[in-house]
C-alpha cells in the first residue's frame, strides 16, 4: 500500500492547492467545499446522478468485484455460503456478521419461525385487493400496514426494538407473499406450520390443498433454500440506498422495508426477472434469437437479465442459478425457456455489442425460468426476489442506524433553473414563449 494516501488538488481559479486525504480510495466530499474563490463562496461540490462513482456509506455487509466477478457475505464467497448454508443461516451472518454456532442458530430459527403469523385483520386488507393486483403491489402495501400494528417499531435506536422488527419482517414476508399468491388464485390463506423450516413452510402456504398436513418435495425446498441465499443482498443497489434512505429519517423498519420493495419492484432492478420471462415469451423460439438480438442492438428495448451496474463480468450468483436449474428440472420437468435462455447468451455473449458493453447475464436472467418450472406466476418472480432481500435491506438499514457518521440524507443539487424574476399578475400575463 503507498504510503501517501493524499490527493494534492489545484484550483486553477484561484491558484491554491489543496491537499486531501484517501481513504479507501475515497475523498470525501466535503474536503472540496474548502475550495472557494472568495468568501462567498459555498465551495466546491460533487455531481454525480445515480451516484455512479459516489460511495454513500461505509459497509462491512457484502463485497463485490464487478470485474472480476466476485460477491461475499462479510467476507464469505456466496458460492461456498450457497453450498453449505441455509438461507437463515445467512441471514443470521448478513445481520450479526458471523456464523451462527449450533445454539444460536435453533435459538435465531426458533425466533423467526414464532414470528410467521401476521394479525387476522391483515386479511382483510388483503381481500380488499382485486382479485388480478400485482402480488408486489399487495406485498408493499401489506408491509407498509404491519406498521400500523406495531407503533414501538418507531424507536429504531433501541437495538431490542430493531431485533424484534427484524423477527418480524423476516417470519412474516413469506407469510404475505404466499397470501398474496393465493389470493390471486382465489384459494383460502394457509396458516404458517411451524413444524417446516422456512422455505418449506412457504410452500406450505403457497401449495396446500386439502392434505391434513403440507409434505415439501425437498429438492425443490433446497433451491428455494439456494435462490434466496444468493439474492439475500447485494451492497448499495437501488433498493438497499432507498432502505438507508428512508431509514435515515427514523421511519420505523415496516414502512422502509416497502419503500426499498417499491425501488425493488422497477424493470431495471428487481422487476427484471418478471421481464425476462415476457422477453423470452415474445422471443418465442431459438429461431427468432438473432432477429431479436439486432432489434436490441438498434436501440429498440433491452435485454432483460443482462448487464449490472457494477458486474462487468459473469454476475456470480446467475452462474449458480443456472446450475440449480437442472436439479429444479428433474422435479418439475424441464422449463423449455431455458433452451431460449441459453441460446439468448450464447449468441449476446460472442456479439461485439454485448462485449464492448460488458454485458452478461445477471442474476435475473436465469431466475424466472426456475420460478416458472416450480408453478410461480411471472408476476411472483419479483415477490420472490423481496423475501430474501427484507434481510440485506434490514442489515443495511441497522448498519445505517450503528454508523455514527450517518444522519438524515439530504443530497445537494447543481440549480439549473431561473434567478430571482418579478411576479407577473393573472391578467396581465400573456401567452409566454415556451420556458427557456
Ligand atoms: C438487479 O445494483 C444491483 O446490485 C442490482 C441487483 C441486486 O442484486 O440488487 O443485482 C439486481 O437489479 C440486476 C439488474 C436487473 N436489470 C436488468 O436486467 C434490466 C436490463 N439491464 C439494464 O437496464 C442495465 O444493464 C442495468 C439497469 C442493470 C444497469 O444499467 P446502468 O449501469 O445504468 O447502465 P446504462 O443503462 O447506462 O447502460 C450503459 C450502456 C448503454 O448503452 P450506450 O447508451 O452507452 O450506448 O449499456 C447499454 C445501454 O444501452 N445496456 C444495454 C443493457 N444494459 C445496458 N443494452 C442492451 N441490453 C441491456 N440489458
Amino acid at each position: 500500500m503507498e504510503k501517501d494516501q493524499t490527493l494534492t488538488i489545484q484550483d486553477n481559479r484561484t491558484k491554491v492547492t489543496y491537499t486531501v486525504p484517501l481513504d479507501h480510495g475515497a475523498i470525501r466530499a466535503m474536503d472540496l467545499r474548502q475550495m472557494k474563490t472568495g468568501p462567498d463562496d459555498f465551495g466546491v461540490m460533487s455531481y454525480d446522478p445515480a451516484f455512479l462513482n459516489t460511495a454513500s456509506c461505509r459497509s462491512a455487509i457484502t463485497f463485490i468485484d464487478g470485474d472480476r466477478g466476485i460477491l461475499r457475505y462479510r467476507g464469505y464467497p456466496v458460492e461456498v455460503l450457497a453450498e453449505k448454508c441455509s438461507f437463515l443461516e445467512v441471514g443470521y451472518l448478513l445481520l450479526w456478521g458471523e456464523l451462527p454456532t449450533p445454539s444460536q442458530m435453533r435459538e435465531w430459527v426458533d425466533l423467526v419461525t414464532h414470528h410467521t403469523m401476521i394479525h387476522e385483520n391483515i386479511k382483510k386488507f388483503m381481500d380488499g385487493f382485486h382479485h388480478d393486483a400485482h402480488p408486489m403491489g399487495m406485498l408493499i402495501s401489506t408491509v407498509a400496514a404491519l406498521s400500523t400494528f406495531y407503533s414501538e417499531a418507531r424507536s429504531v435506536l433501541d437495538p431490542e426494538v430493531r431485533k424484534l422488527q427484524i423477527l418480524r419482517l423476516i417470519g412474516k414476508m413469506p407469510t404475505l407473499a404466499a397470501h398474496a399468491y393465493r389470493h390471486s388464485l382465489g384459494l383460502p390463506y394457509v396458516y404458517p406450520d411451524n413444524e417446516l423450516s422456512y422455505t418449506e413452510n412457504f410452500m406450505n402456504m403457497l401449495w396446500k390443498k386439502t392434505e391434513p398436513k403440507y409434505v415439501a418435495n425437498t429438492t425443490l425446498a433446497r433451491a428455494l433454500d439456494v435462490l434466496f441465499i444468493l439474492h439475500a443482498d447485494h451492497e448499495q443497489n437501488c433498493s438497499a440506498n432507498v432502505m438507508r434512505s428512508v431509514g435515515s429519517s427514523q421511519a420505523d423498519p415496516f414502512v422502509t422495508t416497502a419503500a426499498a420493495a417499491a425501488a425493488l419492484s422497477g424493470p431495471l432492478h428487481g422487476g427484471a426477472n418478471e421481464e425476462v420471462l415476457r422477453m423470452l415469451d415474445e422471443i418465442g423460439s431459438k429461431d427468432n434469437v438473432p432477429a431479436y438480438i439486432k432489434k436490441i442492438k438498434e436501440g429498440h428495448g433491452r435485454l432483460m437479465g443482462f448487464g449490472h451496474r457494477v458486474y462487468k463480468n459473469y454476475d456470480p450468483r446467475a452462474r449458480i442459478i443456472k446450475k440449480a436449474a437442472e436439479e429444479v428440472f428433474e422435479v418439475t420437468g424441464r422449463n423449455p425457456k431455458l433452451d431460449i435462455a441459453l441460446e439468448v447468451e450464447r449468441i449476446a455473449l460472442s456479439d461485439d455489442y454485448f462485449i464492448k458493453h460488458k454485458l452478461y447475464p445477471n442474476v435475473d436472467f436465469y431466475s424466472g425460468i426456475i420460478y416458472q418450472a416450480m408453478g410461480f406466476t411471472p408476476d411472483m418472480f419479483t415477490v420472490m426476489f423481496a423475501i430474501p432481500r427484507t434481510v440485506g435491506w434490514l442489515a443495511q438499514w441497522q448498519e445505517m442506524l450503528q454508523d455514527p457518521e450517518q444522519k438524515i440524507a439530504r443530497p445537494r443539487q447543481c440549480y439549473t433553473g431561473y434567478g430571482a424574476r418579478e411576479f407577473v399578475p393573472l391578467e396581465q400575463r400573456v401567452t409566454q414563449a415556451k420556458a427557456a
